[in-house]
């Protein structure tokens, strides 16, 4: 039997994933770690906890499985997408990781704007300056810190720096490369047009590759930190989010992914570099090649769940909580939740947003209340939903699900009331790291190209369908929709203090 590696470099930990060559997944291992908040908004990790991190999963990755090195045809990567890793010409990193949900670049979005123009922005790249993205984390760091700006011979994304202590070899794969927002998204490579703007030099940027192209083979100092065979091939992988959509089979025009963690996400592939006009919508390459993906992201999804727990009944379990949203029916009584918890990027880019609950009365308790919160993410995803079809992606009649919020069927039947389709969930529940293990299966030639390897490896359940509730949230959906520009100044207002 032939194996390959998955590598997810997460915000919260290192993931290793062995698959052998039909895509099955035979052990999987996690190191964690913690991100630094230096200041309020602020939020840092230093690349070389991912490298430690990446060593100790993929040892105990080959502890756990009894499978050696020399058994391993290719190691795949993905991870969080938008950290700035900035590295100086011998290879040292010259500060900490700037991450994807540090806020501090407000200024230097409007900068990125003035300089290039939003219109031509959003055209060339596919989307607006958000302060999560690269592009901004770069300005920040010349505006703030010149003499660290003065040492950086090359820009990566965090997987790309566990690559290059992998195969010392610097690059970038498509889906995060466009991540930056310096990326031409029709040409699939740098802009040389955004980067003269912003002042970024084209040798600073590391060579794109697609997603399961070999790009670079384990170095000798690796294989003998790791147990990997040194030669070993490494394929580009994706970002987080392609390499998730690879991981549930949404890699071609007509089928839709959602992800319920922390945050929510909408995704569509296609065929086409689709944006909207307006950057609400986010659009990348996707990880699988001639493909792009359009997404809508919702920053507090189950997280709002978790937040409601925490706040409200910290000894209540989840299970629980949910037996109770049952009970309180469709519609919570008239109970609307507004999920902008930590602001929300699709539709509203408004990092002044906040959560609220709307229609409160003596009658309503808990039950309600989880109920409306359940709902208002559900509504909130619809929204996006419904922003990507107004640009073009075909309207779903079934969406791939996949997090931790999926697990509760309460939460899935909500999700295919409000979003009308089904909900279909996938048997492999481990994300980017079974994608980016699927991304190196390609490269190693165990399957023929992404397509087929998702048609052999990722298997597929419906647990949802719509069930005559359309009508009641599409009223409780109007509801919704009309709060956040009612609420809009409030929100100003109350972020002020
Ligand atoms: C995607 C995004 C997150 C991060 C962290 O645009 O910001 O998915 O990649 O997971």
């Amino acid at each position: 039997m032939r194996y390959v590696i998955g590598l997810d470099v997460a915000t919260t930990s290192t993931k290793a994933l062995l698959l052998d060559q039909a895509g099955a997944v035979v052990a999987s291992t996690s190191s964690p770690y913690e991100y630094d908040m230096p200041r309020p908004r602020w939020t840092e990790q230093h690349p070389v906890v991912w490298w430690d991190a990446a060593v100790r999963a993929v040892r105990l990755l080959f502890d756990q499985s009894e499978v050696f090195g020399g058994e391993v045809d290719a190691v795949g990567l993905t991870g969080q997408m938008h950290g700035s890793v900035l590295l100086d010409t011998d290879g040292e990193v010259v500060r900490p990781a700037i991450l994807w949900n540090d806020q501090r670049t407000v200024d230097e979005c409007d900068e990125i704007r003035n300089r290039i123009g939003r219109q031509r922005l959003i055209e060339i790249t596919g989307n607006d300056a958000l302060t999560g993205f690269t592009a901004p984390k770069l300005l920040w760091v010349a505006n703030h810190e010149p003499e660290n700006w003065a040492k950086v011979a090359t820009i990566l994304l965090p997987k790309d720096y566990v690559r290059f202590r992998l195969t010392d070899v610097r690059a970038v794969d498509v889906s995060d490369g466009s991540g930056t927002i310096l990326f031409d998204l029709a040409r699939r490579n740098w802009s040389p047009e955004v980067l003269a703007a912003l002042g970024i030099a084209e040798s600073q940027c590391p060579t794109v590759f697609e997603g399961p192209e070999i790009i670079g083979r384990i170095s000798s100092e690796a294989a003998s930190l790791t147990g990997l065979a040194a030669g070993t091939p490494v394929a580009a992988g994706g970002g987080d989010q392609a390499a998730n959509a690879v991981g549930v089979g949404a890699v071609t025009s007509g089928i839709t992914a959602l992800s319920l963690g922390t945050s929510g996400v909408v995704f569509a592939p296609g065929d086409r570099p689709t944006f909207d006009s307006d950057g609400r919508a986010n659009s990348f390459c996707h990880a699988t090649p001639d493909k792009w993906h359009m997404m809508s992201v919702m920053l507090s999804a189950a997280g709002s769940l978790r937040w409601l727990r925490d706040a409200l009944a910290p000894r209540t379990s989840f299970e629980d909580l949910l037996f109770g949203a049952a009970e309180a029916g469709p519609g919570a009584s008239g109970l609307t939740f507004l999920p902008y918890l930590s602001g929300e990027r699709t539709p509203h880019n408004d990092p002044n947003a906040t959560g609220a609950f709307v229609g409160l009365k003596l009658e309503h308790d808990l039950r309600h209340m989880t109920r409306a919160v359940l709902e208002g993410v559900a509504f909130g995803l619809r929204d996006g939903l419904d922003l990507m079809v107004a640009v073009g992606i075909p309207q779903p009649v079934s969406i791939r699900a996949s997090g931790g919020g999926t697990k509760s069927t309460l939460w899935r039947q909500i999700l295919a009331d409000v979003l009308e389709a089904d909900i279909d969930i996938v048997a492999t529940g481990e994300g980017a790291a079974f994608g980016a293990g699927l991304l190196a299966s390609v490269g190693a030639g165990h399957f023929d190209s992404v397509e087929s390897a998702v048609t052999n490896a990722v298997e597929v359940e419906t647990v949802a369908m719509p069930a005559g509730n359309a009508a009641l949230y599409r009223e409780g959906h109007s509801r919704y929709k009309a709060l956040y520009p009612a609420m809009k100044l409030a929100f100003s207002a109350s972020t002020d203090r």
